[in-house]
């Protein structure tokens, strides 16, 4: 992959196990990067890591699902580099397992402002910038749990089904402005959020076996094999690649 320099990407959910994975690949192109969490520190932490500096990257803490904090870290994105020209629209979480009528509202609030509205919110306000470029390129981050509807999860599974909706709908209304939008549907990933899921599920072992007997290559992916295709549609070689959903998921969808 060649290198990007002079061009700026924004990543929600930096300090998890696919954001941080998806930097370090933004680093070795030379991209300046915008990181945002929920904790400065935690953004802080990965900058430190990435051997990023002042010059070349921004932590900014922002709650996706608030709509001030979203409009805060594109300004300072704009305000700092100029320019937007990735977006990694990533940063969710998996709420409560259980069957619908165990499922609160709480949870299905919960899951939706971070995985729908936090994913509108960031679409919102970066596309205009991108379209006053008149170029960028956007990943939404779905889930094999937006294609198909695996029982226990339903906030979760439906969340990521809404998410595949607003990358369609996006890509259609800036195709003609230079802008690609597409969604990135991993399986089950080595991160945080698997564990925590595991652990919902009770028989953590079970599951796990469970999940990788469902899966044809036989284990779990790790978060830089997300990563690795995240950056390839973050970049010019995926230039007619628009409106795409790219599962990575060791062959489960194929089933
Ligand atoms: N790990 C998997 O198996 C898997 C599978 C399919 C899809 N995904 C998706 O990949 C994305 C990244 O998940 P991950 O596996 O790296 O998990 P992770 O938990 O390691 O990372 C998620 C990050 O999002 C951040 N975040 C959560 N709520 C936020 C909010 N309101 N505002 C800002 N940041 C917030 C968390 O602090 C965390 O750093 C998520 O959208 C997830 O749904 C993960």
């Amino acid at each position: 992959m060649s290198t990007s320099p002079n061009k700026t990407a924004v990543i929600t959910g930096a300090a998890g196990g696919i954001g941080k994975a998806l930097a370090k690949r933004f680093v070795e192109r030379g991209v300046n990067l915008v990181l945002v969490d929920l904790k400065q520190d935690a953004v802080e932490q990965v900058i430190k890591e990435l051997g990023l500096n002042d010059s070349n990257s921004l932590a900014v803490a922002a709650d996706v699902s608030k709509e001030e904090d979203v409009q805060n870290y594109v300004a300072k994105a704009v305000e700092k580099f100029g320019t937007i020209d990735y977006f990694a629209n990533n940063a969710g979480i998996e709420g409560p397992s259980g069957l619908i009528e165990e499922q609160s509202v709480q949870a299905l609030d919960l899951v939706y402002n971070v995985n729908v509205r936090g994913v509108f919110l960031g679409l919102h306000y970066v596309v205009p910038v991108m379209k006053k470029q008149q170029s960028g390129a956007i990943l939404n981050t779905s889930s094999l749990a937006g294609l198909m509807g695996a029982p226990g999860m339903s906030p979760y599974i439906m969340s990521k089904h809404a998410v595949i909706g607003l990358t369609r709908v996006t890509a259609n209304e800036l195709a003609a402005h230079g802008i690609r939008v597409n969604a990135v549907l991993p399986g089950t990933i080595n991160t945080r959020m698997m564990r925590q899921i595991e652990q919902n599920f009770g028989d953590v072992e079970a599951f796990k076996s469970a999940n990788e007997a469902a899966t044809p290559m036989g284990r779990y992916g790790e978060p830089e094999e997300v990563a690795a295709v995240m950056n390839f549609l973050l970049s010019d070689e995926a230039s007619f690649v628009t409106a795409s959903l790219y599962t990575v998921d060791g062959g489960m969808i194929g089933q």
